[in-house]
């Protein structure tokens, strides 16, 4: 089984990207031959500044290999050193309905947000379709937000089967953990680096209380029961706490006579707990200077010998080349 997935290098990680991707992603590298990405040519959609983009790039790097990505287990590669991705990506394009894009919710999303309205942005899912064709992946393990932009990807294989024969691409299948789909942000909304709503995996303690200690409650006396519905603190505390821990503090909502400001102190203390050991993994990959690039390098040598025949066999196929 071969598995795929990428990230954009959009900023640092997040409880969103860690819980509705990574946690399935390291799991999966267990069971298969997995290919994880840092998806730079996707982020020249909204980040045109060149020494931030080599600099997210790094830290993300940084970040999922703290997080426990084994690179003698998986191919771990910048996007962009598989410069082949955009050959297929045209190729795809030229089967693509604009209304399949037209639909996509994204494209419309992020124009809404102010990210300006490029091809680059509009073609995106065509791009990720690419990614995830070259390399022949079965599964996609991905957040919620990113599902139909599996089913494009779907779709295109499916067209050019048709087109130009059965079976040339295979059709992969996304892997959403239903329990972690939609990771909520500090405002409820779901989290995302766009709406300035994340909690950073590796912040530093100071912002990090910050944020929390200002996470919007109601005004509910302390004395009183909390109302659990709705609530921004106890999605975010069940992912970082144990089972027990989370009924406790779902019984002292119950029960009333705690604040919310005891809450918040609680889903401190957990986020930080569960990513120290984290954090001191990352501190020792930053400080081996030439290591990143030695894993993305390999990484992108075993990428290409995958990619480099597939978009052979599509170049033939579809009657490019003598
Ligand atoms: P990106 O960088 O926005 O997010 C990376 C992964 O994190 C998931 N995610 C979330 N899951 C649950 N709740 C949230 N609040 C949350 N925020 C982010 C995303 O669903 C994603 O799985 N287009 C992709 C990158 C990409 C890609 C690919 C992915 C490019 N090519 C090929 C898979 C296969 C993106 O922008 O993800």
């Amino acid at each position: 089984m071969r598995i795929l997935s990428g990230l954009q290098p959009s900023g640092r990680l997040h409880l969103g990207n860690y819980f509705g991707m990574m946690e399935a992603a390291l799991r999966l590298q267990q069971e298969g031959e997995a290919f994880y990405f840092i998806a730079d040519y996707h982020s020249l959609t909204s980040i045109q500044q060149p020494d931030a983009l080599r600099q997210n790039v790094r830290d993300l790097a940084i970040d999922f290999l703290a997080c426990g990505l084994d690179p003698e287990r998986c191919v771990f590669f910048r996007q962009s050193d598989v410069p082949e991705v955009c050959e297929l990506s045209w190729i795809l394009s030229t089967v693509t309905p604009m209304g399949l894009l037209e639909r996509c919710h994204s494209y419309k999303d992020k124009v809404a947000r102010g990210i300006p309205a490029s091809h680059g942005l509009f073609a995106y899912p065509v791009l990720m379709a690419a990614d995830i064709l070259i390399y022949d992946a079965d599964v996609v393990p991905v957040g919620r937000d990113q599902k139909q932009h599996v089913e494009v990807t779907r779709d295109l294989a499916i067209k050019i089967n048709e087109a130009f024969g059965e079976g040339l691409l295979k059709i992969p299948e996304p892997r959403i953990r239903e329990e972690t789909a939609v990771v909520p942000g500090l405002d409820g909304q779901k989290m995302s680096k766009s709406y300035n709503n994340t909690i950073g995996l590796f912040e530093d303690p100071g912002p990090l209380k910050k944020k929390i200690m200002r996470i919007p409650t109601d005004s509910t006396p302390v004395e009183d029961p909390k109302p659990t519905e709705n609530s921004i603190i106890l999605p975010l505390y069940q992912l970082v706490a144990s089972e027990a821990d989370y009924q406790t503090m779902l019984a002292d909502h119950q029960r009333g006579g705690i604040g919310y400001g005891d809450f918040k102190k609680r889903l401190l203390e957990a986020v930080t707990s569960t990513f120290a050991p984290m954090q001191e993994r990352r501190q020792a990959i930053e400080a081996d200077t030439g290591y990143v690039e030695r894993v993305l390098s390999k990484g992108a040598e075993k990428a290409r010998q995958v990619a480099r025949p597939t978009l052979e066999r599509i170049r033939r196929a579809v009657g490019l080349g003598a």
